[in-house]
């Protein structure tokens, strides 16, 4: 998808995201929505979920996609990456990162931002995968980041 496309449809589904989370405040709740709305609505997604982060364990949260990994093994792969650096990280090509989790081989590329509550810090990291190499870009991280925001938003 070319990024301008792409820019214009998050706008959309940002716009539809904000409405869609204030219904409620339970982050699960949230969570469970956003993913639903991305996963159906971006091509170019294969697997979108959130990973919890409690008593120092990335746990499966909601997700959409095939069936994941429940708990990731701590300190390694993307998602503990993005814990681990309290930001966003962009993989093109998940076989180059040195221990990347893969919970299903036909995942090429991959990009991980943390959730952040305002007031506790780190809760959670959005993950989203694609069968494509190269498929996110900055435009992704730009509008990903503001949808995560919206988990804990009060
Ligand atoms: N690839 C991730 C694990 C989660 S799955 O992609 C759903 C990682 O390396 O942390």
């Amino acid at each position: 998808m070319d990024e301008r496309k792409k820019a214009r449809r998050y706008e959309r589904i940002s716009t539809q995201l904000k409405e869609l989370v204030s219904k409620s405040d339970e982050p699960i709740a949230r969570m469970a929505t956003i993913c639903a709305v991305l996963h159906h609505k971006m091509d170019h997604y294969f697997w979108t979920g959130f990973y919890l982060l409690k008593e120092d364990k990335l746990t499966v949260g909601p997700y959409q996609g095939p069936v994941a990994c429940q708990v990731l093994e701590k300190g390694k792969g993307v998602c503990w990456s993005a814990v681990m650096q309290e930001k966003p990280v962009l993989v093109p090509d998940v076989h180059a990162f040195p221990g990347h989790i893969a919970c299903d081989p036909r995942s090429r590329s991959e990009l991980v931002l943390p959730v952040f509550d305002p007031r506790s810090g780190i809760r959670a990291v959005l993950d989203v995968d694609s069968g494509q190499p190269a498929a996110f870009s900055q435009t992704d991280v730009r509008f990903l980041e503001i949808i995560a925001g919206m988990v804990y938003d009060r």
